[in-house]
């Protein structure tokens, strides 16, 4: 009999940033393979519109808002999905922000506190709370949403470039400690994405002929070519892997 080693059925998903992009597409993909899938971000309307989706293509899911900066929202998500669903089995940091693009040494205190606390604080916690959950169910995964520039700092991205590099650094320190409870970590780095976050590139004629035009594969990413490597960390497929990061940029790197 052939084996399905992505199958997720019985799973509970839980998605930050769902509402759109990448994280939307990762929703739909953990859907697909037969996950219950919670759909978060700040604003509901985003995620109804991804659960709704899922929905009527055959799916489970549920929205709930979650701001990743804001440790009483992360509790309060945590607690419901324990009330729920009875825990989580597959975390996926994948809510992040970039507010502030200019150079390094003039990055304002605010823009600093809100990327660290976006893409750092928020993931840290969650990864906390899950693994909590995980536990008890015997395991999960979690799968963080880093970026090619935590390999290499993006120009003009310092602050939001070090919470990546972090990440990753996270990733590894939860993967250390909790493999021996079967809980498996691991990052997704992806190259220049065609989403909202961006958009100011894709306005830049000349970065987008010279830069994105000469990349291997020519071409931005779409959010659904970020599917399959998070689908392969989430689930069995990738049950000896650990701790590691996958880099999915179209062979910006080659
Ligand atoms: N696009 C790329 O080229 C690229 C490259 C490397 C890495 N990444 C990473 O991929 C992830 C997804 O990015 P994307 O390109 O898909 O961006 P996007 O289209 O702008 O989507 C961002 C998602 O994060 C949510 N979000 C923003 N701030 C949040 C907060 N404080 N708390 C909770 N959710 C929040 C947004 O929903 P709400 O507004 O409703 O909160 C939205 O669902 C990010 O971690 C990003 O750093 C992207």
């Amino acid at each position: 009999m052939k084996k399905n080693y992505l199958d997720m059925t019985g799973k509970v998903a839980f998605v930050s940033g769902g509402s759109r992009g990448i994280g939307a597409a990762i929703c739909h993909g953990l859907a697909n393979e037969g996950a219950t899938v919670v759909v978060s971000s700040r604003k509901i309307e985003g995620c109804q519109k991804v659960v709704d989706e899922i929905i009527a293509k055959g799916g489970k899911a549920v929205a709930k808002t979650c701001h990743a900066g804001k440790m009483d929202d992360i509790d309060r998500v945590f607690d419901e999905i324990e009330a729920e669903f009875g825990g989580v089995d597959i975390l996926v940091n994948n809510g992040g922000t970039s507010p502030y693009y200019g150079p390094i040494a003039d990055t304002e205190l605010w823009a600093f506190d809100k990327t660290i606390e976006v893409n750092l604080r928020g993931p840290f916690f969650m990864s906390s709370r899950a693994v909590k959950q995980m536990q008890k169910r015997g395991g999960g995964t979690i799968v963080n949403v880093a970026s090619i520039n935590a390999i290499q700092p993006g120009d003009l991205q310092g602050i939001y470039s070090i919470t990546k590099a972090a990440l990753v650094n996270m990733t590894q320190s939860f993967a250390k400690e909790y493999g021996k409870d079967n809980i498996r970590v691991n990052a997704l780095c992806p190259g220049f994405v065609d989403t909202d976050m961006t958009q100011v590139m894709k306005d830049n004629e000349e970065f987008m002929t010279n830069f994105i035009g000469k990349l291997p594969l020519a071409r931005m990413g779409d959010p659904e070519d970020m599917v399959g490597a998070v689908l392969y960390m989430a689930s069995d497929a990738s049950k000896y892997t650990t701790g590691t990061t996958i880099v999915v940029d179209g062979g910006l790197y080659a």
